[in-house]
């Protein structure tokens, strides 16, 4: 093909306008459910629970209902992470290695232990118990757990393990895992697991969490919008309780594209590898602008 064509196939106005059409649309559903019925309903009939981005998609949540309601649940629910965190484990979303007992966490225990047996185990947070700190620099596993006896709740240790250490204990494999098994634990040890954060059902960390203004969080591990709270905000609900909800289907993502191309008259507009050349270089800007936009 013609060199000389990639040069005179400029974009000249490249992409002119582009913008998503639609905001998420919302649902409101007058039936109660738990909060994981109330997802699976979201899921079969729309896209999910609802998930708020910002001040707006609050004020359009709250226009659905009316005061009758008191609390709706939305798709926002606690989730596990290490007390010690790099900049990896949030872009994975949950980590690698997981070695829970069982699933089902039991509301109102978000800290992490380790039993003998290796399993991890979700405790209560204020009772005291013994505990493992980690040094992160080191790969030497023989040097890298530090177990004390001291029995302690689960901040203290954390405190003590960042002062001393690195943190609480931080079990990235299998190996890890072992390595904390040859330790002397105790029937119940803390480990750097803890349930404080947040996530939205769709698998989203949260940016924005309007929290109920004088709520002080309490140990619930579900969220519901409290209707009828100046300004809107946000409660923790337990999830087994049965509440209304609201899911919101995804819009479409459309976007309108406004591209010019120019040419000087020696491009013969009618050759079928002039078309293909045109048609693969649009496509192409295209992919690139559309990996832009969702970044
Ligand atoms: C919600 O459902 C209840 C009972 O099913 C009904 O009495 C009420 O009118 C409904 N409210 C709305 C706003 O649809
Ligand atoms: C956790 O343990 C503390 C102290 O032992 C106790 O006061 C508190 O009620 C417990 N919390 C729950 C949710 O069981
Ligand atoms: C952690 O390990 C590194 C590398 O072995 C060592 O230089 C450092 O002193 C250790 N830090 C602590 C607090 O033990």
């Amino acid at each position: 093909m013609d060199r000389r064509m990639f040069g005179i196939l400029l974009f000249s106005g490249l992409f002119h306008v582009a913008f998503p059409l639609h905001r998420p649309r919302y649902n409101f559903i007058n039936e109660s459910k738990t909060w994981l019925e109330a997802r699976q309903h979201c899921r079969e009939y729309h896209t999910d629970l609802a998930a708020v981005n910002d001040e707006q998609d609050l004020v359009d949540l709250g226009s659905l209902v009316d005061s009758e309601f008191s609390h709706v649940f939305i798709g926002l629910q606690r989730s596990w992470g290490w007390s010690f965190s790099d900049a990896d484990d949030h872009k994975e979303g949950e980590p690698s290695y997981w070695n829970w007992a069982s699933d089902e966490h039991q509301e109102a225990k978000h800290c992490g232990i380790i039993k003998r047996t290796g399993k991890w185990f979700a405790a209560n947070c204020s009772t005291p118990k013994k505990f493992i700190c980690y040094n992160e620099s080191t790969t030497d596993l023989s040097e890298r757990f530090f177990f004390y006896y001291d029995l302690v709740d689960w901040p203290s240790a954390q405190a003590y393990c960042r002062e001393r250490h690195t943190d609480l204990a931080r079990v990235r494999n299998q190996l890890d895992n072992e390595a904390l098994q040859a330790l002397p634990l105790s029937f119940r040890t803390w480990i750097g697991l803890n349930a404080e954060s947040w996530v939205w059902s769709d698998g989203r960390e949260p940016s924005f969490i309007p929290w109920r203004p004088q709520e002080l969080l309490g140990v619930a591990d579900c969220a519901a919008l409290d209707v009828n709270s100046k300004p809107l905000g946000i409660v923790d609900k337990d999830c087994a309780e049965k509440l209304p909800f609201f899911c919101y289907t995804e819009p479409r993502k459309k976007y309108l594209v406004e591209v010019k191309l120019t040419a000087d008259d020696s491009v013969d507009m009618t050759d079928q590898a002039v078309l293909d050349s045109i048609l693969k270089t649009v496509t192409v800007h295209i992919l690139t602008f559309d990996e832009f936009l969702t970044t």
